[in-house]
């Protein structure tokens, strides 16, 4: 059985998570599920990322310890992965005693190996706010979080030696075209980061201690992206006596993370594992962000809601196809009440739910609910059987290129073509003529086999609409075609989503 590897970036419980987290965590979801569903043996990770100077200060201000403060937020986002049905395999915390155990072998190997050694950080200091910062950080030459003067520092640090692998990854990046997507981002890597000179890194700190200590020089705590990055191997055992896991999944087929992190996993990372004699991961794919009113979420912004919100209102599924359907991945996208409830009126209410409410009530109300293929075919049947038929394969070529809303739209027309089948076939119609019985039966036998073979191909996307559908028509062939001999006996039909009326609702609730 081929194995599939799919990371999303651990996230940092500074703060509870807001839909951008729940975006990346969703489409890596869906990735995980669809690859499942085709008998890929699947290892889903997601984690948090926990150590740093900001959680050490949050700490502080709520009065509790770094450790207190994160199992908060962590418990807080492991209710919301449940809530959104994130079917993630493994979840890993950056102060797990595995995880530290590990970077601490890695930092020391790297060090005796001559990747790393021992020099003076030089940066820009804010005092009261404890925090570096790069001159490009700055606001008009002071500190960007408080506004004060900073001032300039040095201090002992260890720094990973980047530039001595400059030309290994250069040749790397040239032979493997594909390792980092979109292509504009790649370009962006070379032409701006790699190509001018890479600057070593700096791996330690001695200003905060909230780290993960240097085995052999316990001032310094491990700076965190030498700590964050090696989540995706510390996991499956790296450096530890069971290295089963690293075998079987190693090297990770996708890492998924957004455009501002994509630098440190295509040059950062790449020499960590070159440097540790690993393989590279297969693909590291920069998405864009959800912005509103075209910012970036972020508490400060008053735009941050707690994503359970829109879950409390709309559904899972009507948020986690919002988001895989509205935004192309790669680009931005925006979030608002508004589109979510556009799309969810357009596409799930009218288009989705209505086909499965009509067919069901027809097929109770003609037939009492038993529907067999009686084989009165008209012409009109060949085009709608031929796009059911064509799903499967259309589908996969967009999920293998990462073109999940182009996946949905194929779902929806097929969908959109069923309700114009039934307003072209006019089985009301038929219904009065007692010989065109069997065309009538035929007809909604299409529809039934048209909703199967939909609601299986959603299921990646939506997967707690797709089993309630496949429960009311009350069918558990997983065959992803047409049958010709399949035989249905419906449920009642349940409304899947409500219409909302926008500007009811918008007047109603203060989202
Ligand atoms: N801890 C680092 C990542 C280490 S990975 C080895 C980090 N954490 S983060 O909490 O800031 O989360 C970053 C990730 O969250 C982004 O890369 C992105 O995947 C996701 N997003 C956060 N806000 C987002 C949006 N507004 N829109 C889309 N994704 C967003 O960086």
């Amino acid at each position: 059985m081929d194995k599939y590897y799919i990371t999303t970036p651990i996230y940092y419980p500074s703060a509870n998570f807001h839909i951008g987290h729940c975006y990346t965590t969703i489409v890596a979801d869906a990735i995980a599920r669809y690859k499942r569903s085709k008998g890929y043996d699947v290892y889903f990770q997601t984690g948090t990322d926990e150590h740093g100077l900001k959680i050490e200060t949050k700490a502080k201000e709520a009065g509790v310890s770094p450790k207190e403060y994160v199992d908060e937020v962590v418990e807080n986002a492991k209710d919301l992965w449940k809530a959104l049905d994130i079917s993630y395999d493994y979840f890993i915390r950056t102060t797990g005693e595995n995880h530290v155990k590990a970077v601490q072998k890695i930092f020391t190997k790297l060090y005796e190996q001559g990747d790393i050694y021992k020099g003076t950080y030089k940066g820009l200091y804010c005092v009261p706010c404890e925090s570096f910062w790069t001159k490009t950080q700055l606001v008009d030459g002071k500190c960007p979080d408080c506004g004060r003067e900073v001032k300039e520092v040095e201090e002992e640090a260890y720094f990973l030696k980047l530039s001595k692998y400059q030309d290994r990854l250069v040749k790397y990046l040239d032979e493997h075209p594909d390792f980092i997507e979109p292509e504009s981002r790649k370009n962006e890597m070379i032409n701006n980061f790699i190509k001018p000179g890479l600057e070593d890194l700096c791996v330690s700190r001695t200003s905060f201690k909230w780290g993960i200590p240097v085995p052999f020089d316990d001032k310094h705590v491990v700076y965190v992206w030498l700590d964050a990055l090696t989540n995706y191997i510390t996991s499956l055992g790296y450096m530890s006596d069971d290295d089963s896991k690293l075998k079987k999944y190693w090297p990770a087929d996708l890492h998924l993370v957004g455009k501002e992190i994509i630098r440190f996993h295509t040059i950062v990372w790449p020499i960590i594992l070159m440097a540790l004699d690993l393989p590279l991961p297969k693909k590291v794919y920069g998405h864009g962000w959800l912005v509103i009113n075209g910012s970036k979420i972020s508490k400060s912004l008053g735009n941050y809601r707690d994503p359970r919100e829109y879950i409390e209102y709309f559904g899972v599924d009507a948020v986690r196809y919002f988001v895989l359907r509205e935004v192309p991945f790669g680009s931005d996208g925006n979030f608002s009440v508004e589109a979510l409830i556009d799309r969810t009126n357009a596409d799930l209410a009218n288009t989705l739910g209505n086909l499965v409410q009509r067919t069901i009530s027809m097929a109770n109300k003609y037939f009492d609910g038993v529907v067999t293929n009686k084989e009165v075919y008209e012409d009109i049947d060949a085009s709608l059987i031929e796009k059911i038929n064509n799903l499967d394969e259309e589908i996969s070529k967009d999920i293998d290129g990462l073109e999940i809303s182009n996946a949905l739209n194929k779902i929806f027309e097929v969908l959109r073509a069923s309700n114009k089948y039934i307003d072209e076939t006019t089985p009301w119609v038929l219904a009065k003529d007692e010989s065109s019985k069997d065309r009538l039966e035929t007809v909604l036998y299409n529809l039934l086999e048209s909703i199967r073979v939909c609601a299986i191909n959603l299921s990646f996307a939506i997967p707690f609409t797709s089993k309630e559908i496949l429960r009311q028509i009350n069918n558990e062939k997983q065959e992803n075609h047409y049958l010709k001999d399949n035989k249905y006996e419906v449920g009642i039909p349940k409304v899947l989503f409500q219409r909302i009326d926008k500007e009811k609702f918008l007047k109603e609730h203060d989202l």
